[in-house]
Formats: structure tokens, sequence, C-alpha cells
């Protein structure tokens, strides 16, 4: 039966972790993936993350089904963080709000929400380049992908300039994907006086915005600070689209905790939305899991759990923000790589995207056991200070030739 199926390449991330375990060096470093590490180089399980699961433990939930739209105390909270105590639409109850997997699992609602309900448009301009799963999760939804630009390679920094022309340029009304922080894979935020700007744009063309937040807290430690992007587009009276994850500022990887929201014009609104995303959600996996969304929820309804939780956040953004400058340092001074590599400090979040090309890349990966993505980003949370001089010398060996 499955003769004709052609062999599928690997992905272009997770196939990168793939490769790495293959790999039997001990010198071996992974910086594929999006997943922080710990000093030690070893998956880290937040404090407050451990304690809720106590407290959960000793409370002895049953595993019963979720509803459909997932665990309501829950997605409660995940809209309060992303949207703010001060969000208009939030008050009035006008936010429809449900569990999803992940962040993957948010956007992919989101794209079928919009294929099937949004009347004005099938088009969805992503930023060029985006994270590699947003062009198969909204072609799958049933969108067509364009791009907007984005990365200007000759500043390593943000085209502006183009990134205006694009969304000037677009249809009327079409989607426009934003990252809301910590942009995925360049690590270039738009400032907040350009964030400004393209909110009057995406008004100017009645574009529809659809935030990915996937890093709030990882940007700058601070998760207000952080929402910046969709609290003040919602202030201007924007109805958007937002897509959260819990895997990185909770470390909740596996656990597939996540929401997807939209902004409506009032509670009766939202009621109808709530029950189109039912109809979209029953038929795909039913409900949600359990387990990630009562810690979510109980480090999020927590004052102490709270608070502990923000200063983990702002403990791993530190200690990236701190291999950025190792690595900065060691490449410029130590070894005087060829290049400017001012970026590796500047860029924001989990990424940095360091400007290796593709051949450079695969030699890492062929002679030194470093592994990253083709497009040369590099999970910054993968170094570490045992393996961050060994990294600096593979690549002022690869870019040397
Ligand atoms: C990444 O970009 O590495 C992460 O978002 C993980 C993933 O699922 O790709």
């Amino acid at each position: 039966s499955w003769s004709a199926v052609p062999a599928g390449p690997p992905d272009p991330i997770l196939g990168v972790t793939e490769a790495f375990k293959a790999d039997k060096d001990p010198r071996k470093i992974n910086l594929g993936v999006g997943a922080y590490r710990d000093e030690n180089g070893k998956p880290y399980i937040l404090g407050s993350v451990k304690k809720a699961e106590e407290l959960l433990t000793s409370s002895k939930p049953d595993k019963e089904y979720l509803p459909i739209t997932g665990l309501p105390e829950f997605t409660k909270k995940a809209a309060l963080l992303a949207y703010g105590a001060d969000s208009e639409p939030l008050k009035q109850g006008a936010v429809a709000v449900t569990q999803s997997i992940s962040g993957t699992g948010a956007l992919r609602i989101g794209g079928a929400f919009l294929a099937r309900h949004y009347p004005h448009s099938k088009v969805i301009y992503l930023p060029v380049p985006s994270w590699g799963n947003h062009t198969p999760i909204f072609r799958d939804s049933g969108l067509e992908v364009r791009g907007y630009r984005y990365f200007d390679k000759k500043t390593v920094g943000l085209d502006f300039e183009g990134l205006k022309a694009d969304l000037l340029a677009a249809p009327e009304q079409a989607i426009v994907l934003l990252h809301a922080c910590a942009h995925n894979p360049t690590g270039i935020d738009p400032t907040p006086e350009q964030w400004q700007i393209i909110s009057d744009i995406v008004k100017e063309r009645k574009l529809f915005p659809f935030f990915d937040m996937a890093y709030q807290g990882f940007a700058s430690g601070s998760t207000s600070q952080d929402a910046f992007a969709v609290r003040h587009f919602v202030s201007q009276g924007h109805q958007i689209a937002l897509a959260q994850s819990f895997a990185k500022n909770m470390g909740l990887y596996g656990e597939r905790v996540g929401a997807f929201s939209l902004t409506t014009a009032d509670p009766e609104e939202k009621a109808r939305v709530d029950s189109q995303l039912k109809i979209i959600i029953r038929p795909m996996y039913s409900n949600p899991p359990l387990h990630g969304a009562r810690i979510a929820n109980a480090i999020l309804g927590d004052k102490a759990l709270y608070s502990q939780w923000e200063g983990e956040v702002k403990g791993m953004a530190d200690r990236i923000i701190s291999m950025r400058e190792k690595l900065y340092s060691t490449l410029t001074h130590d070894l005087k790589t060829p290049g400017e590599w001012g970026h590796i400090k500047n860029q924001i979040g989990m990424f940095s995207f360091t400007g290796l090309t593709p051949p450079q890349t695969k030699a890492l990966a062929e002679k030194a056991h470093v592994y990253m993505t083709g497009d040369g980003r590099i999970s910054m949370a993968g170094l570490n200070s045992s393996n961050i001089e060994y990294f600096a010398e593979s690549v002022n060996a690869a870019v040397r030739g």
C-alpha cells in the first residue's frame, strides 16, 4: 500500500536532536532545539514547578477528563498573564480562551479557526525568517502563507523599512503573524517605538494580528515587559489572536501546556467563538492533558510560587545573557575570529542567529560534533562554562575554514 510514499526530510529543528543523539563523541554539543539547559548542561526543572508538583501530589487529584477547552482556572490565569489586569477585553469578559497542546497546538487551533471563520482573507504573512514550524502549521490549517521582510543580513538586525513596506503592500485584512518577543530564530525584536508604528500600519491596512508568544519572560526576564507588544495592540483597539506556550518560561516542554485566545467584541460574541473553538478541538484531540495545566495553574495562582517562578525565569534569562557576553568576548578578543560578532550580545531570548553559513554549520557537526540548525541558529542555553570555549574554538576554526 505504501510503495509510493516518498521518504520525507528530517525536521529542521527536532532532526538536529536525532543527529546529536547518534553522535558518540564526548565533546558533542546540541545547540539545535530551544530547550533550556542549566550550567551543567542538564535539563532544568524549576524549583517552583517541583513545589507545585508536591502540592498537587499531596492533594491527590483525580484523572478525569478536562473540558474540551481545558482547565478553566488555568486558562483564566494564562490570559491574565498575557493581557494584564488592565486589559479592557479581559475586564469585559470578551476574551475567548482555550487550553492548547503548548504553543504549536495554540497556533494550529488559531490557524484552523481563522481558516474556517475569518471571512476576509485566507492569507497569512510570516516574518522572513520565522520559526521553522510556522509555515507547515498554517499551510496544514488551510491558509496561504506569504512572507514579510524581517531580517537584514547586512546589518544582522531588523529590516524595519522592508517590514513596513511589505505590511503596507499586503492586501487589506490579511492575517499577519507577529512574534510577541524573543523572535525565533533571529533573536531580534522591534523596539517599543517600532511596535507602535507596526500597530498603526496594521490598523491602516486592517490586517488581523496573530501573536505568537512562546517566550514571555525569556526576553527581558520580566513577564510584563515581554507582553508589551500584545498589550499595546489590545490597548489600541485591535482584535488579536494569541498563542501562548509555557514550555520555555516554566520549563514544561514535554507537558505540552499552552493557551490560545481571541479578543472579541463582547461577552455574547465571545460565547459564540468559544462554542466554535470547541467544535474545532473536539475532533482533533477531544480535550487537553491535565498535569501540566495543573502545575501552571498552581504557580500562577499562588503569590509565593509566582514570585519564585518570576525569579527563576529571570535566572534563566540572565544565564543566557552571560553566555552571550562570554561567547562574544571569546570570539572577538581571545580568538580574534574574523567577522563582526556584536549581534551575539545584542540579540534577545533563547537564540542567537550567528550568521554561520550552511557549509560552516555542516563542518561544525562533522568535525567538531557541534549541532545547530542549518540556518546558523544556536540555542544559547546549550552553552555553559564547561563547553563555551570548545564551542568558540570550533566556530573560529569553521570560520577560518
Ligand atoms: C525551537 O524553535 O527550537 C523550539 O520552539 C522547539 C521546537 O518545537 O521547535
